[in-house]
């Protein structure tokens, strides 16, 4: 069957229909997801939206969020883009507000603001009220409000499609093969546009704060694709997931208040980030939790800390932190209000992914030359606004800035992307992959694949790297992958197989975290959220540059970008 749409966007998270809203008035636009739109990954963001509005802090500027930006991802952020996120994240907040996003209010009626890891004000003064926030829950509000507005607007929604594969013609992409969960039949989605919202891939570890169906399926099929994938090295870490699971905890506990304590009681975070403490970046915070565990400071010489929210109170937990207070009870047995919450890192962000320019628009070398047809958008794309690590809040933003940018941008071109014929069998490459699994007569079990890639890559390719660890970790990943040709599963049926859908998803993380390890080893420096034991040092003469990678039978190829700086030279990162 074949589905004929202006638009296709895959992904029904923040970044997937906030471009919707743009596209929608116009051509007609349908969002295809893998799961129905508000369980989309985003709703589980919690802690706040970032922009320099103000209200809390009058002197903030646009300006203490760039150099912020910047320097939270070690220099290696592309500076024109992040100035563009910087400058437009409180227009963007603003219509938010006036699409109805019920955000909490300071007692003047504003929207109020926290704290979160590393903002600031003064390039580094002190700490920023800069994350617009709802309570603990911001992701999940501005995830509905965005679904009704889609709603509102006519979007046609495919829920429950996993896409399979992209349609790509004359070096332009014109549409994707997906296959419907619930009916079990492979559908054409002919296009003028698409656009890939599909989120990140934090499954590919074994503790991570991302929902299960977050297995990085738009990289491997852009990947797949003879495109390129940038800087996906870069793992970002959480510093609080909810012990054991790695559920999150909002980094808006700590710009509440709240303390992390190692197994002494001690606020060992004077140790490493001496001015912003618990409020530094992520990665910051992830590393030295990380060293407290390995060097025996854990809770009980156990594997977790504590984030100690006691002393806000119950009245402030009630109001600011309620999810908190639930997930912590619900999950860990533990009372936030009397007890303090046994934390640890997880898995949380990728922050690289499909290299685009600032429309959008996918691009296929370092020239960034323009794959007609082609956009992405949020965690699965790269504008490379995080650099080499995340500033917390900045990820909402990214997904709401440049999905509604890319809509626009797909509006702007669309009048030079003409319907082009499909290709002849479109529907080989996806079908091929379903009855290949269906009919898999093997003897290895996806599950025991799939938690062998997630402990390992845990192991060998998580806070701290080290050359000997991404080598045996790429002998588990090919040997994994050899196992993987060898599958079966025992649902053959048509209807909601999840088996299979599993087995498509874990051939997706196979494809990428082969790309993050081969990409981690061939870094040899230290920058960001990649921190190699054997080599400690950020090198900018060698290493101030992104990293392509282009799908080959061994290693990826590699092509390198340079980082665009516009204000801010490389300097010493202290916190
Ligand atoms: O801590 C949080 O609420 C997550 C924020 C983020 O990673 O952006």
């Amino acid at each position: 069957m074949v589905h004929r749409h202006d638009v296709v966007i895959v992904g029904a998270g923040l970044a997937g229909l906030r471009a919707a809203l743009e596209t929608s008035p116009y051509v007609d636009t349908a969002v295809i997801s893998k799961v129905f739109p508000t369980r989309s990954q985003s709703g589980a963001a919690q802690g706040g939206i970032a922009a320099s509005i103000g209200n809390v802090d009058p002197e903030d500027n646009w300006e203490f969020h760039m150099f912020d930006t910047v320097k939270g991802g070690d220099f290696l952020g592309d500076q024109d883009a992040i100035e563009v996120m910087v400058r437009e994240a409180p227009q963007v907040v603003y219509e938010l507000e006036h699409m109805g996003v019920p955000f909490s209010r300071t007692p003047g009626g504003r929207i109020a603001q926290r704290p979160f890891g590393g903002h600031t004000l003064n390039f580094g003064g002190r700490k920023a009220n800069r994350a617009c926030y709802s309570a603990d829950r911001i992701g999940h509000v501005l995830l509905h409000t965005l679904y009704e507005q889609a709603l509102k607007n006519g979007v046609r929604f495919y829920n429950e499609f996993q896409v399979l594969s992209l349609i790509m013609k004359e070096e332009g992409c014109c549409g994707v093969v997906a296959y419907d969960i619930s009916g079990g039949e492979f559908m054409i989605f002919h296009a003028r546009a698409v656009l890939f919202a599909t989120g990140g891939g934090g499954r590919a570890y074994k503790i991570t704060s991302n929902a299960f169906a977050s297995t990085g399926d738009g990289l491997a099929i852009v990947y797949r694709a003879g495109l390129p994938i940038q800087d996906l090295e870069f793992v970002q870490f959480h510093p609080t997931g909810l012990y054991p699971q790695g559920i999150l905890v909002t980094e808006g506990a700590r710009g509440e208040g709240g303390y992390l304590l190692n197994g002494k009681g001690e606020r060992f975070m004077k140790g490493y980030a001496p001015t912003l403490m618990e409020l530094a970046p992520q990665d910051v915070v992830a590393r030295a939790e990380q060293t407290e565990i390995d060097e025996r400071r854990g809770v009980e010489g156990k594997d977790y800390l504590h984030l100690d929210i006691r002393h806000l109170g119950v009245g402030k937990i009630k109001t600011s932190l309620p999810r908190i207070q639930e997930l912590a009870l619900k999950y860990s047995r533990v009372d936030a209000t009397c007890e303090p919450i046994p934390i640890h890192p997880t898995a949380h962000y990728y922050m690289g992914g499909i290299p685009t320019n600032l429309d959008g628009q996918v691009t296929r070398d370092e020239k960034n030359t323009v794959v007609p047809g082609l956009f992405a958008a949020g965690e699965c794309a790269c504008v490379s606004v995080h650099g080499a690590n995340r500033l917390g809040a900045n990820s909402l933003l990214e997904a709401v800035l440049f999905g509604r940018q890319t809509g626009k941008a797909v509006v702007g071109t669309l009048g030079d992307l003409k319907w082009t014929d499909l290709p002849k069998d479109s529907k080989k490459e996806g079908r091929d992959e379903i009855t290949w699994v269906l009919e898999g007569q093997g003897h290895e079990s996806v599950p025991d694949i799939r938690k062998e890639l997630q402990e390992s890559m845990t192991a060998n390719c998580g806070i701290f790297r080290h050359e000997d660890w991404l080598k045996k970790q790429l002998d588990i990943i090919h040997e994994l992958t050899r196992r993987y040709q060898n599958i079966h599963i025992d649902d053959k049926g048509k209807r909601f197989n999840t088996d299979l859908l599993e087995a498509i998803e874990l051939g997706h993380m196979l494809e990428f975290a082969n790309v993050i390890v081969y990409g981690a080893l061939r870094r040899e420096e230290s920058r960001g959220s990649h921190f190699r034991r054997d080599l400690p040092q950020r090198d900018d003469k060698k290493w101030l540059k992104h990293t392509l990678a282009y799908k080959t039978d061994g290693e990826p190829q590699w092509k390198y970008k340079p980082v665009v700086i516009t204000k801010y030279q490389p300097e010493e990162r202290k916190y």
